[in-house]
């Protein structure tokens, strides 16, 4: 471990946050001068065959009403915000064997057509065999985001319902093979998380060699097993994105969702800690509040484009200056040409 990990780290656990901050946002300047980078989020599917403890769209919730978008108005989705002059797409699901990897593909490539290639697409649909990873590349897929949760391997098979950290690390490790540029990430204040769960989840973050790192509170859902489980304040998830723009200097970290749910200006203070991304949210209103992986989500009656309004507001207020450059990975494609 590096002499400037180890100091960020004694920082963290010794609650330096001033300076911790100070640092991240300095990085976070210099690396992406000065920059916040828009990717336009697409919900298809919350139908899930997984049952993770902490999700509201697990597989056991009955009270979840299920949709999939037609491949229709997951276009017209990446139209709107392509006109609006978004570069980035992610289309995030459940673990959903109604989007089989032809049918992934298919969508892949219908995105970067009509965006006549110059739009980066992301995937972020679980664990696949790699063949099927590298089908999805084939067809045109740049990034791909596959949480890790949780370092803790025995809170990861026990809250993951049986899968293992080791099959997590195992696909994010095809992933990378692949070629996809490669993003991972950990919720903040599961239960049964201690101090030293955090800063082995940031060490892992940077051991794995990330180019995208995404965090967020854990947000207790009432109809997961976990509903009782306490609300750790946002404050931890906070301190957490500047010691991990300290150690992952070049990973994109996004000013999640989840941070923005729990405090109304959680996505804005990520962001003065080296958050560099924020998502604004593209799936129609009439299925986005469907999907409830926490409760209390925001941005449920706004469509996309009116969160790209209000985000550059927000983004100003951090003294920092919203941008539509597809802006790709820093990471894996260093150690590939290395
Ligand atoms: N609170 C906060 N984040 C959650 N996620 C899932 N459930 C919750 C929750 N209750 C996160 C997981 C997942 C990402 C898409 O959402 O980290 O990978
Ligand atoms: Fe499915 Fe993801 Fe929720 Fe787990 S966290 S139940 S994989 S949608
Ligand atoms: Fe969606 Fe503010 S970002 S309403």
């Amino acid at each position: 471990m590096s002499d400037a990990v180890r100091a960020a780290e004694l920082k963290f656990r010794q609650g330096r946050d001033a300076e911790l901050t100070a640092e991240a946002a300095a990085i976070s300047r210099r690396v992406f001068g000065g920059k916040v980078f828009l990717r336009g989020l697409i919900e298809y599917s919350n139908y899930c065959s997984c049952n993770c403890l902490y999700c509201g769209i697990r597989r056991d919730n009955p009270h979840v009403d299920r949709y999939r978008l037609s491949d229709e108005a997951i276009y017209a989705a990446v139209d709107s915000g392509y006109a609006r002059g978004l570069r980035t797409f992610v289309l995030q699901g459940g673990e959903d064997a109604a989007f089989d990897t032809e049918r992934l593909s298919s969508l892949v490539a219908g995105i970067k057509k009509r965006t006549h290639g110059d739009a980066a697409l992301t995937l972020s649909c679980g664990i696949l065999p790699r063949e099927h990873y590298a089908q999805l590349k084939k067809a045109g897929a740049d990034r791909y985001l596959l949480r890790f949760e949780t370092s803790d391997p025995a809170l990861h098979t026990y809250l993951r319902d049986g899968v293992s950290l080791d099959r997590r690390l195992q696909a994010l490790h095809d992933l990378k093979s692949t070629g996809f540029q490669t993003g991972s990430g950990f919720m903040v204040g599961l239960p049964g998380e201690t101090e030293d769960t955090v800063v082995n989840n940031v060490r892992l973050a940077m051991d794995i060699g990330l180019d995208m790192v995404g965090i967020g509170p854990f947000i207790p859902h009432p109809e997961t097993p976990l509903k009782d489980a306490p609300q750790i304040p946002i404050e931890l998830a906070l301190r957490t994105t500047a010691f991990l723009r300290v150690v992952c200097p070049e990973a994109h970290i996004p000013a999640t969702t989840a941070a923005g749910s729990l405090a109304p200006n959680g996505r804005e203070e990520m962001i003065r800690r080296g958050a560099n991304v924020v998502m604004p949210n593209l799936t129609p209103v009439e299925a986005k509040k469907n999907y409830l992986l926490y409760p209390g989500k925001i941005c449920l009656d706004e469509d996309g484009l009116q969160c790209i309004g209000c985000l550059s507001m927000r983004i100003k207020s951090t003294g920092f200056e919203m941008s539509f450059d597809r802006a790709d990975g820093l990471v894996c494609r260093k150690e590939i040409s290395a």
